[in-house]
């Protein structure tokens, strides 16, 4: 390199410099610091947090996580989520909240008893059982995965958060006969415009907090890491991230 050409190479690089260091803007920012949301946070409790958007990266605690498993209707779908433990006991609180959820969502079609005699059978819907001996040997996952992501006639109902999904789970199986000492509750909690307690009320996932059973579980994929059974016991602690800790 020529000694000019030198010269008007460092007096560019000082030219470059002292443009930097003079304007006052911060070039070298660390990516990490920059205005953006994080999944469940909100700036301040009077303005509602930010939940993610459909399809995105799943809930922290998902037992069933949108990369895991599909969302396909289809048969073999639902088989591969069959394997998935159910994290929610089936205590009262949890037949109780699956009652309303099944009144609501599901009774339609299959029947307030689970008998597949819901009203929609008398317009041409199918009216499959959730009591016969088939569905009795359903595991959990299953259902938790037919609840998911649907399949034939059988709409999606997937917004119907996971926590409570697991109590529709449990609700079914105490239709079954299958919670000893449990009857199930049937029928209808309200007549329709009723809300207060005939309603779920608010969920206990989302839009504000992760799965309540999210530390107990472990993994994104829900399943625990040690092969021990991590089922809650007692009331769900409230995990609500306040910002900060983020
Ligand atoms: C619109 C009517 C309808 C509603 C509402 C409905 N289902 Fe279904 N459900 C069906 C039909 C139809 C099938 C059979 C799907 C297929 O395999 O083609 C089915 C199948 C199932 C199965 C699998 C049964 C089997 O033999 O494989 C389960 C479990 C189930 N539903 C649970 C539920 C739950 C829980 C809800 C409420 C969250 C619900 N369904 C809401 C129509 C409905």
């Amino acid at each position: 390199m020529s000694a000019k050409l030198h010269r008007h190479v460092l007096r560019a690089a000082a030219f470059a410099y002292a443009a930097v260091m003079l304007s006052g803007c911060s070039w070298f920012t660390d990516f990490k610091r920059q205005p953006s949301w994080h999944p469940w946070q909100s700036e301040a409790d009077t303005i509602p947090a930010r939940g993610n958007p459909q399809m995105s990266v799943p809930v922290y605690g998902s037992a069933a996580p949108g990369f895991i498993y599909s969302r396909a209707q289809l048969p073999a779908t639902i088989d591969s989520m069959a394997g998935i433990k159910n994290p929610v006991p089936a205590d009262a609180r949890s037949i109780a909240n699956g009652h309303k959820y099944f009144a609501i969502n599901c009774s339609v079609c299959h029947g307030y008893t689970g008998a597949g005699d819901g009203v929609a059978t008398k317009y041409g819907m199918i009216g499959l059982p959730l009591t016969s001996d088939r569905a009795k040997a359903f595991t959990d996952g299953y259902i938790f995965g037919m609840i998911r992501n649907g399949r034939g006639s059988m709409p999606t109902y997937n917004r119907i958060e996971e926590r409570d999904r697991w109590d529709i789970v449990n609700y079914i199986r105490a239709l079954q006969g299958k919670i000893p000492g449990v009857t199930a509750p049937t029928g209808p909690l309200g007549k329709p415009g009723e809300t207060g307690t005939t309603l779920p009320g608010v969920t206990e996932m989302g839009p504000t907090r992760p799965a309540p059973y999210y530390h107990q579980v472990g993994s994104q994929a829900g399943l625990p890491l040690d092969g021990a059974d991590h089922a809650i016991t007692g009331a769900p602690a409230d995990t609500t991230k306040t910002g900060g800790e983020l």
